[in-house]
């Protein structure tokens, strides 16, 4: 198999002496797209986090296209620009438009020409049927809008990989399938992602591979396939259980939601 785009290694990473990740490792090859899940305080956040270089790990290495991208030697300035995040809030500036909200990073930190951002932007917005709202403010775009927004500022920075957490989970119900099946459509167009969710139904669809993050360690790992409908571990069917349970008692609703948490 090829060398991995991103390389986890036995990270262990405490707060107040209480571990959250207890020797977790993971590869992740260029194109993939695994999908982590666990219950509430697992430490799917953190781990994200621990990637891209927003905690520091206690012990472990992180490397990233071969560079080590851990310890004291990383590069956070250019860990970030590698590596893309969006988090379950919106984090648009208020007073800046659409546009200029999608400007700031490929102009300022990669120094791109403001034109050719502006054209790729505005192809991106399209695709992710938003042209209209180009020259917008932030505060007049629903949740789920002002979230298709932020995955394509952190598509315009041209990350080696983009990590997602929990990107719906602040969305009304309706504006959740706007924004999962653009990350549909960039998994689909080869954009390597590890991606936390409770949206099981999506994570089926979008995940190459599956991993189930619990105490600590990643306690299974699969394909969707095996994993939502063969689950090897006793816990993993716990946790799986959980979520059927809230879809029967939502009086027939259709996505299943998480029960165990928050
Ligand atoms: N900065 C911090 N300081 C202290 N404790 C923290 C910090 N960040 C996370 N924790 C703790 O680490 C544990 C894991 O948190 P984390 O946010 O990674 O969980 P999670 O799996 O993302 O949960 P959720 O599904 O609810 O988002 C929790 O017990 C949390 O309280
Ligand atoms: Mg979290």
């Amino acid at each position: 198999m090829a060398e991995p785009i991103l390389r986890v290694r036995e990270i262990h990473k405490s707060f107040d002496s209480t571990g959250v990740l207890r020797g977790v490792s993971l590869d992740i090859q260029e194109g993939e797209v695994i999908v982590i899940v666990g219950p509430s305080g697992c430490g799917k956040s953190t781990l994200l986090r621990c990637i891209n270089g927003l905690e520091t790990v206690d012990s472990g290495e992180i490397w990233l296209r071969g560079e080590k991208i851990s310890g004291r030697t990383r590069d956070l300035y250019r860990v970030r620009q590698k590596i893309g995040m969006v988090f379950q809030s919106y984090d648009l500036f208020p007073h800046m438009k659409v546009m200029d909200n999608l400007l700031l990073g490929p102009t300022k930190a990669l120094g791109r020409p403001r034109q050719e951002v502006e054209a790729e932007a505005l192809r991106m917005l399209e695709r992710v049927g938003l042209r209209e709202k180009a020259y917008a403010l932030p505060r007049t775009l629903s949740g789920g809008q002002k979230q298709r927004v932020a995955l394509v500022r952190a598509m315009l920075m041209q990350p080696d990989i983009l990590l997602l957490d929990e990107i719906t989970a602040a969305l009304d119900p309706e504006m959740v399938s706007e924004v999962l099946n653009v990350v549909i459509d960039l998994a689909r167009g080869g954009m390597t992602m590890a991606i936390v969710t409770h949206e099981m139904r999506f994570a089926e669809a979008v995940a190459d591979r599956v991993l189930f993050l619990e105490d600590g360690h990643v306690v299974e790992e699969g394909t969707p396939e095996v994993f939502f409908h063969h689950p090897q571990t006793e816990r993993a069917q716990q946790f799986l259980r959980s979520f059927t349970y809230a879809s029967k008692r939502d009086k027939g609703e259709e996505q299943p939601k998480n029960n165990a948490g928050d």
